[in-house]
């Protein structure tokens, strides 16, 4: 897959989605059936990638706001985390923009779109200047934990480990230095 073929834009009100399927129907029935309500309730913004020479969607994401909270549970992460912030900016929670979907078509898994989809997040907010974000976090799908660990991501808790989803974050920090 040629990346600078792919076009990165903005779902409007009016955007004609192009066919798109992942494995996993829950993010297939998000992107046509969900994604412009909650950018209307301002609840997540949804970027999509076409390949200019097909009519498909090759994958989509979604954003929102989101902040990391201390876990008394989890001092141990905490305390890991905290080590790259100066003692006097050491806070409870730290500000965070959250990955709520993030879907390749299938068709194209393996390719390296994940990862490209992961960089250019993680550049945009580590450069954004706009507004403090220093995590991104995710609610991992048991299945792409390991595609979130090789992207640099880590584990919250262990309490989750046994559940659908696992809490991971990267520290946006780690990528501007
Ligand atoms: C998970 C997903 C986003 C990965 O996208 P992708 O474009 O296929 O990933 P990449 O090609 O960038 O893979 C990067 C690395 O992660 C690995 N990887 C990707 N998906 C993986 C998976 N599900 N399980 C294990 N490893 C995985 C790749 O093998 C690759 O490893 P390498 O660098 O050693 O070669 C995509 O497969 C997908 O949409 N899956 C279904 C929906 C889903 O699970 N979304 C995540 C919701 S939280």
């Amino acid at each position: 897959m040629d990346l600078s073929k792919l076009r990165q834009f903005q779902l409007t009100p009016t955007t004609d989605i192009k066919p798109f399927q992942c494995g996993d129907a829950d993010l297939n029935e998000f992107l046509f059936e969900d994604a412009k309500h909650f950018q209307k309730e301002l609840m997540a913004i949804t970027y999509l990638l076409e390949y200019m020479e097909k009519n498909q969607t090759v994958a989509y994401f979604s954003l929102l706001a989101d902040k990391i909270i201390f876990n008394p549970d989890e001092k141990g992460v905490w305390n890991k985390l905290n080590r790259n912030i100066p003692n006097s900016k050491r806070r409870r929670s730290y500000p965070a923009v959250k990955i709520g979907r993030l879907a390749v078509n299938e068709f194209y898994s393996g390719e390296g779109i994940g990862t490209f989809i992961l960089d250019n997040i993680k550049y945009a907010f580590a450069n954004v200047k706009r507004l403090g974000c220093r995590f991104i976090t995710v609610d991992a799908l048991s299945t792409a934990v390991t595609f979130y660990e090789k992207n640099g991501f880590r584990f919250f808790t262990e309490q989750d480990k046994y559940d659908e989803t696992r809490l991971m974050f990267f520290d946006l920090k780690t990528f501007l230095s």
